[in-house]
């Protein structure tokens, strides 16, 4: 998801004219512009695109829609490609992450009522039964006064509706009681959910307390240790991590992040001194969660607990982290321990020192995974598999490299294969965006269908022709005695162009061999010489029909000066954009031989080619962008 805000700023950045403007010559009409239409192969333009309106508008097909539209159209993108692409070409962030709500009145309600729940739990520590049982559990497990306070710890009386009681009789309604997810149904009996336990508020990054957790006091082993509030519209569980609030502004400083499992393993540091620190109560980590505490700091440190189960399920979390740009660095704890219960065994500087001692990065961490499994070739195998597939989800090249070689070095494996395994990753990762400096391709749906990319091509090779028919031996840019013809431009910004349509290869061939002996190349000497094959192709291309063409042929008598460079610029761009086309067309074409090829043993020239392309088409699209937003 991308949030509603971003897309609202991406769209009110756009300018659908440059947008358009990319993909098809638009010529002003008025007060708007049009264009021959992209999806048929007319000859009059019928193509609107209002700048006012911020629509186009096609006649010969009835399409018409806003820019995102004429992606999706003309593009073949998903709605979220358009808005990723439109985010890159007007520099608006886009981040997935669906934190961040709009208060409405519903949720400010549920909030207050919440909060007043809050305040009824604190209140119930000072009973006498919160006194002797809640208070003397805290203190039998060591967490302080302040500690308490500062997380707003709580209590829930031994009683079936004593909070249900306070809110109806504070005015909060049924509906609202419910909803917040404070309260159960049964039989129409409504009763609290949470009874006689010790109540964790979770805060969001105002400090408010958007939801429960609570814990058992007992070893009773038939009730769940721990029950959350259930997902509200204020809490959603994925994008919340407990402790947040209080631990952000140290996160900051410290530039670095603690992740642990439990509530209590949060106080317990809180309460020796160590501030950076959060939960994630028990799930696991979430894309949300990490680019909430990316807002932070771009280092996370996982503290796990001393048992192997929570290890494995991890692997995954870890892997995001690394996806979304972030160190990750890891401490397991000895055997039997939590970060809670070792930080009260041994104070904060032995913690601290724990921490510093056996911190190690993704990679080895999962080597030394790797050594435990050494004499199980199936398993190792798996391992190296997953270390590659690791490595292969750091976005940063140069990181990706580096994390390489030493896995290289750690698992005593030619580099080299390893990297071939890792491109072959990366080539898989289907809906990854496209960067330039990435071996990362994009998927079936992203990649304009094949016969829209062919049609563009052979539009745009007809364009190019039909200007060089039009312009071919005038006068393209005098600059004092400094004549050049346009086929002089032409020819060269061509040259690494192989046009598909064998008359066009042609009809550039007589111009390459004859405009140097000076003679005047017009319709006349073509239709009067011996050019069967292609002289019904000159009279259409030469032919008025083109609305373009009408207006150069007045402007093109006169000299192109530097002041009026339109023409220049119409080439330029009608060359540009058959490029960009040709180009994705290769990019296409060398991904099929990928196909093809055998996944095990990945074509390095394929991977080489791919990448070369890829920064080409990055290139000609700024190149685009830089032309015809002028
Ligand atoms: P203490 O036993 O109080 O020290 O808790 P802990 O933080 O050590 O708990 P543990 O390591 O067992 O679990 C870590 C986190 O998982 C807790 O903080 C809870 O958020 C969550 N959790 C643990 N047990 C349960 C359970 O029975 N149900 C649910 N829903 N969550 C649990
Ligand atoms: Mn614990």
């Amino acid at each position: 998801m991308i949030e509603e805000s971003v897309i609202r700023e991406v769209k009110e950045r756009l300018d659908i004219v440059e947008v358009i403007g990319d993909f098809v010559s638009l010529k002003r009409s008025g007060s708007s512009y049009k264009a021959l239409s992209p999806f048929t192969n007319e000859k009059t333009p019928s193509f609107f695109v209002s700048p006012s309106k911020q629509i186009f508008k096609c006649f010969s097909t009835g399409k018409g829609g806003d820019a995102i539209e004429f992606l999706k159209e003309v593009e073949g993108m998903t709605y979220i490609d358009a808005i990723k692409y439109l985010g890159e070409k007007y520099g608006v962030e886009i981040n997935e992450s669906t934190s961040g709500y709009e208060q409405n009145n519903d949720k400010e309600s549920l909030l207050i009522l919440i909060n007043k729940s809050k305040d009824f739990f604190i209140e119930n520590l000072k009973t006498d039964e919160g006194k002797n049982i809640a208070l003397t559990y805290f203190n039998h497990r060591n967490i302080s006064v302040d500690m308490i306070k500062k997380f707003e710890l709580g209590y829930s009386i031994d009683k079936w509706d004593s909070l249900y009681k306070f809110l109806i009789k504070n005015q909060f309604s049924d509906d609202n009681i419910i909803k917040a997810g404070l309260i159960l149904e049964n039989n129409n009996k409504k009763y609290d959910r949470f009874r006689n336990r010790v109540i964790f508020p979770i805060h969001n990054l105002s400090g408010k307390t958007i939801a429960f957790g609570a814990r058992i006091l007992t070893e009773d082993k038939k009730q769940p240790k721990y029950i959350n509030s259930p997902e509200t519209s204020l809490y959603i569980k994925s994008n919340i991590l407990y402790g947040l609030y209080q631990s952000k502004y140290e996160i900051r400083k410290l530039d670095n992040c603690f992740l642990v499992e439990g509530y209590t393993d949060v106080i317990s540091l809180f309460q020796i001194g160590i501030e950076n620190v959060v939960a994630s109560s028990g799930t696991s980590l979430t894309t949300n969660q990490i680019k909430l505490i990316s807002r932070y700091t771009k280092n996370i440190t996982i503290l796990f607990d001393g048992d192997k189960a929570g290890v494995a399920a991890s692997l995954r979390g870890m892997d995001l982290i690394l996806e979304n740009d972030m160190n990750v660095e890891i401490v397991s704890f000895p055997e039997g321990d939590d970060p809670d219960s070792y930080s009260k065994k041994v104070g904060k500087d032995k913690f601290q020192e724990f921490i510093d001692g056996n911190k190690t990065d993704l990679i080895t961490f999962k080597v030394n995974l790797l050594q435990e499994n050494e004499d199980n070739p199936v398993k190792k195998s798996e391992m190296i598999y997953d270390i590659v597939r690791s490595i292969s989800k750091i976005p940063n090249s140069i990181k990706r490299s580096l994390f390489l070689k030493e896995a290289s070095n750690s698992l005593e494996i030619n580099e080299q294969a390893l990297i071939s395994e890792m491109n072959k990753l990366l080539l898989g990762q289907g809906n990854k965006t496209v960067r330039s400096n990435q071996i990362i391709v994009n998927n079936e749906k992203e990649s304009p269908r094949e016969d829209s990319i062919n049609s563009a091509i052979d539009f745009y090779e007809r364009e190019c022709i039909r200007m060089l028919v039009n312009y071919g031996t005038s006068d393209f840019e005098v600059i004092g005695l400094d004549r050049k013809t346009f086929i002089d431009y032409f020819l060269k910004e061509i040259q690494d162009i192989e046009f598909e349509n064998k008359n066009y290869l042609k009809i550039i061939e007589v111009f390459k061999s004859e405009y140097k002996k000076d003679k005047v190349i017009d319709i006349n000497y073509f239709l009067s010489g011996d050019f069967v094959d292609i002289k019904d192709d000159i009279i259409d291309l030469s032919s008025n029909r083109y609305e373009i063409s009408k207006q150069w042929k007045n402007k093109f008598n006169i000299h192109v000066s530097e002041e009026s460079d339109s023409l220049k610029k119409t080439t330029y761009t009608n060359i540009l954009r058959l490029k960009f086309r040709l180009i994705r067309k290769m990019i296409k074409d060398n991904l099929q031989n990928l196909d093809k090829s055998d996944k095990h043993s990945i074509d390095e020239d394929v991977i080489k080619l791919h990448n070369k392309l890829k920064s080409a088409e990055v290139d000609i699209a700024k190149e685009l962008g830089n032309v015809t937003s002028v």
